[in-house]
């Protein structure tokens, strides 16, 4: 089958990269951040580079630039060759490739010009969060009139997985984002105290889990089975893991506001079902990885599919690790620590960076009918940088964030503080030095994935003008 003539390949092709270049950005912006917590002076003095403004853009870039237009990419590409039809409308996916890329521009002049609605990972002020309403809403038309259109008759479970995301995805903008604008860049939430907290963290934890995380399990129903050769483990688990997920996902946000003026037993219902999410967190992991069971040696020769299995190492440890933070008296300590920003990176860099990355090395030359990228060797480099990187990251973060939650909560015989909280930044100095390494060699990684997608894309057009010359 002729595939650029039977699929709409231009638009994944576009969104794959837009995953680079923006992965790039908002990963060199993050080293940028890991730098000014060692030397402040960094921000020059200009506003527009200071920690608090740049902080929001590295988190929209990552998820939102980097994530989304990963989403993009490998949902389009997923849904043609699972439905075996083309995308609904060549216009409407067009159209959701440059809208998301005005949303991601946008942001990225807002928030450092201190642009903000205050409401994390849902910073962007009312006009852009309309912009994103309208690019959402063609992506849903998109994405779900393509499976209407499906030429066979099963709705394979990566399709249920992006379903998800995006109707979730939908739900929660619209319900966390309601404002009332006051100015042209100004509005201020509908909800206020408690209600408002409960509301942005529900949506928050939503976002992880159904942005960052049910997207990109479809990525990984998907790839896994297709790099290794072989079907997923079992189907009935990746349908049961489905269900479960969506269903106790959306009780757990109560988990952010531990020992706040939310009501305590709703803090206990976050908690209970964050516990829960554990049991089909793992099934999921196991179904992955146990799809190589019985070709493991692949491992030993594909580094593409080393990517995608040790993501889904890092999916399972940071699903227990979570679960394990929601427990009131262990929030207790890791809660403002950097602990929290070891489980936050163990489930971005480690499973959603990592599972991105082995998908568009096995997305990019497939588009191009070529058997592999234009270099296995730099697969392989980038993938042990990037795996010492994560651990510097990781470790540092894990290491320094319990420290600083043990000095904070230290007390002398008579009741006073045992360190000062100046005590507690200075010790952290040698960990927040390790994690800019490890964010450095991360960042570099990407480099080596932006060449070796010049290359395979230049090699690629430059035999496609041989062609008519040779004949
Ligand atoms: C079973 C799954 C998970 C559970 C139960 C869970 C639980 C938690 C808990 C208890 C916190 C600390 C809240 C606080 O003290 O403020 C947290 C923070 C966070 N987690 Fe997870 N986590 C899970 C998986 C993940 C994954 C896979 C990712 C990323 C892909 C992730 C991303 C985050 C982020 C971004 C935060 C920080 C939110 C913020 O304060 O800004 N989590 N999670
Ligand atoms: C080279 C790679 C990266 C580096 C060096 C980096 C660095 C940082 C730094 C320094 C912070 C602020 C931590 C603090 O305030 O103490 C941060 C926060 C954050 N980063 Fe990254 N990051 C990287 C990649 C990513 C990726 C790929 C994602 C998501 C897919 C991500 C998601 C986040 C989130 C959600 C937060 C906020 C966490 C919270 O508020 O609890 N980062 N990052």
């Amino acid at each position: 089958m002729n595939q650029s003539a039977t699929y709409n390949d231009k638009v994944v092709a576009q969104f794959a990269y837009a995953s680079v270049l923006w992965g790039i950005v908002g990963m060199g912006v993050g080293v940028l951040l890991a730098a000014q917590l060692i030397w402040p002076e960094l921000n020059g003095g200009v506003p527009w580079l200071s920690y608090g403004r740049l902080r929001p853009l590295h988190t929209n870039a990552v998820i939102f630039a980097f994530g989304g237009s990963v989403l993009f990419c490998t949902s389009y590409y997923i849904v043609q060759r699972t439905c075996q039809v083309r995308l609904f409308s060549d216009t409407l996916a067009g159209f959701t490739f440059w809208g998301w890329q005005l949303v991601i521009v946008s942001a990225a002049i807002s928030l450092p010009l201190g642009i903000t609605s205050s409401k994390e990972y849902a910073e962007l002020e009312w006009p852009i969060d309309l912009l994103i309403t309208v690019v959402w809403v063609a992506y849903a038309i998109v994405f779900l009139g393509t499976i209407f259109q499906r030429r066979v008759k099963h709705i394979y479970v990566a399709n249920w997985f992006f379903t998800a995301f995006i109707l979730a995805v939908a739900v929660l903008h619209l319900v966390n984002s309601a404002a009332m604008p006051v100015s042209a860049f100004k509005s201020y939430s509908m909800y206020s105290g408690a209600i408002d907290a409960m509301i942005q963290w529900w949506y928050a934890h939503n976002a992880v889990g159904f942005f960052l995380t049910a997207g990109f399990l479809g990525i990984m129903y998907y790839f896994v089975p297709k790099q290794a050769g072989r079907p997923i483990y079992s189907y009935r688990l990746s349908v049961i893991h489905f269900w479960a997920l969506v269903a106790i996902y959306i009780w757990a946000g109560p988990h952010h506001l531990h020992y706040t003026a939310l009501p305590d037993w709703a803090q206990s219902l976050g908690m209970v079902f964050s516990l829960m999410l554990l049991a089909p967190s793992w099934g999921g992991m196991i179904n992955g990885i146990m799809t190589l069971s019985g070709a493991w040696h692949k491992l030993r020769e594909d580094p593409i599919l080393r990517f995608m299995i040790v993501s889904l190492s890092f999916y399972g440890m940071s699903t227990f690790e979570g679960p394990m933070m929601s427990i009131k008296t262990v929030n207790a300590l890791s809660h403002y620590t950097e602990w929290t920003i070891g489980h936050v990176h163990s489930g971005a860099l480690g499973w959603v960076a990592l599972i991105s990355i082995g998908a568009l090395y096995s997305l990019i030359p497939r588009l191009y009918g070529k058997k592999s990228m234009y270099s296995t060797k730099l697969i392989e480099w980038h993938f042990w940088i990037s795996t010492v990187g994560l651990f510097l990251y990781i470790l540092s973060m894990w290491i320094g964030g319990v420290m600083q939650g043990l000095m904070w909560r230290s007390v002398n015989a008579d009741g006073t503080l045992t360190y000062a909280f100046i005590e507690t930044v200075e010790r952290m100095q040698p960990f927040y030095f390790i994690r800019f390494l490890g964010g450095l060699l991360f960042l570099f990684g990407m480099l080596l994935l932006a060449y070796n997608v010049w290359k395979t894309v230049a090699n690629e057009q430059r035999a496609t003008v041989m062609i008519p010359s040779a004949a």
